[in-house]
């Protein structure tokens, strides 16, 4: 009894960054990262979990697909958080009741979303052009809401606008537990490279955890970048899609350059799929996962064709484990860091 009472004790003072996994963690991926996803890569070891942006209007409006994009898998072995955006603060404060019902860690606001349609309505990384009034956002959501806060950035609007400095302190005085910085501005979109120079310097001069983001393609670059640059942790994107096995090579479970078992893999996530899922979007996801661990493999681009001319899960199944036997000794492609793969998204 007494032994519980301490365990209890020490666990309320816990930082939320305390309680994360590790230092390698999924980054939100719109389209990707919802509940099944979150559940395979929580399975993969990944250190912290966060959702697609989801729309804080679209909860508060009780839509039925947006309140499905917030659930929480049984049992998470870390952290599980929900990016939110919105038009107001109101708007976040209304949705994260939602967030909380659901049984979240805490609550991500998405402050880097580059999309015309986003940032036209002064959300995402338009929130970046003016940190006085960022500040004033985050802090009247920090003092309505229950859970804790964080926020994910770029480095600001532009090159001539590099806020990131700025809005980093902002998050802080607005009482956020991290922020995550993608080292692009918004103009750049996916183009050019992740700026680590600039995200080291606010890590150096940031009171606030700082998690850095982009161009992580591997678990050496993804240990070194954590080394170098002094960030609290690192959050991999694309680089965990095609090399899902990524957090445990980080972690040190598996070698880089070890042979995986892609068969058990795809199998694991289309059983997490069948279970949530209807079986139109166990199809897009499961395809999705196959398409991504091909890649660089001899005969992808015809397995590829092939995947999209079939239409049930269990044919695409098929086909994928046929594939896959015969790529069994091949280990996980080099994803070369000039290859531009994915170049899009909301953040
Ligand atoms: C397809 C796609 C969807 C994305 N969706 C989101 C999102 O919903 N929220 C967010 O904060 N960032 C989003 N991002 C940005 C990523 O989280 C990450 O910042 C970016 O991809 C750079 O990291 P990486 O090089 O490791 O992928 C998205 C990126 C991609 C490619």
């Amino acid at each position: 009894m007494e032994e519980t009472t301490s365990t209890t004790k020490s666990k309320k003072t816990e930082t939320l960054l305390e309680k994360a996994r590790n230092a390698f963690w999924m980054a939100p991926l719109s389209g990707i990262t919802e509940i099944c996803f979150r559940e395979f890569m929580d399975e993969m070891h990944a250190g912290v979990l966060i959702s697609e942006l989801v729309s804080s209007k679209g909860l508060v409006y009780n839509s039925e697909r947006t309140q499905a994009m917030i659930g929480i898998h049984k049992k998470p072995g870390t952290i599980v958080g929900i990016q939110l955006f919105g038009e107001s603060a109101e708007d976040i404060i209304e949705g994260s009741r939602y967030v909380e019902e659901v049984g979240a860690d805490f609550l991500d606001i998405n402050l880097g979303c580059p999309v015309k349609k986003v940032v036209k309505k002064g959300c995402g990384s338009a929130l970046l052009r003016d940190p006085d009034n960022l500040e004033r956002f985050l802090s009247k959501i920090k003092s309505n809401i229950k859970l804790p806060l964080t926020c994910k950035m770029r480095t600001g609007w532009d090159h001539n606008e590099l806020t990131v400095h700025e809005c980093v302190r902002a998050a802080y005085n607005s009482g956020c537990e991290w922020a995550a910085i993608h080292g692009r501005t918004r103009a750049q979109g996916y183009q050019g490279e992740s700026d680590w120079k600039l995200i080291k310097e606010v890590q150096q001069n940031s009171p606030l955890p700082i998690i850095g983001n982009g161009d992580i393609r591997n678990s050496k670059q993804a240990i070194d970048r954590l080394e170098e640059s002094g960030v609290a942790a690192v959050m991999i994107g694309r680089g965990a899609l095609r090399n899902p096995w990524i957090f445990m090579e980080c972690e040190g479970r598996l070698k880089s350059g070890h042979i995986p078992d892609r068969i058990e893999k795809v199998s694991r996530f289309f059983s997490i799929l069948e279970s949530f899922h209807n079986p139109r979007h166990v199809l897009i996801y499961l395809r999705k996962l196959m398409v991504w661990l091909a890649f660089g493999l001899p005969g992808a681009s015809s397995f590829r064709g092939e995947l999209f001319t079939l239409h049930s899960s269990k044919d695409v199944y098929n086909l994928a484990t046929v594939f896959f036997e015969k790529n069994k000794n091949q280990p996980v492609p080099i994803f070369e860091n000039q290859e531009a793969f994915m170049m899009g998204g909301h953040g």
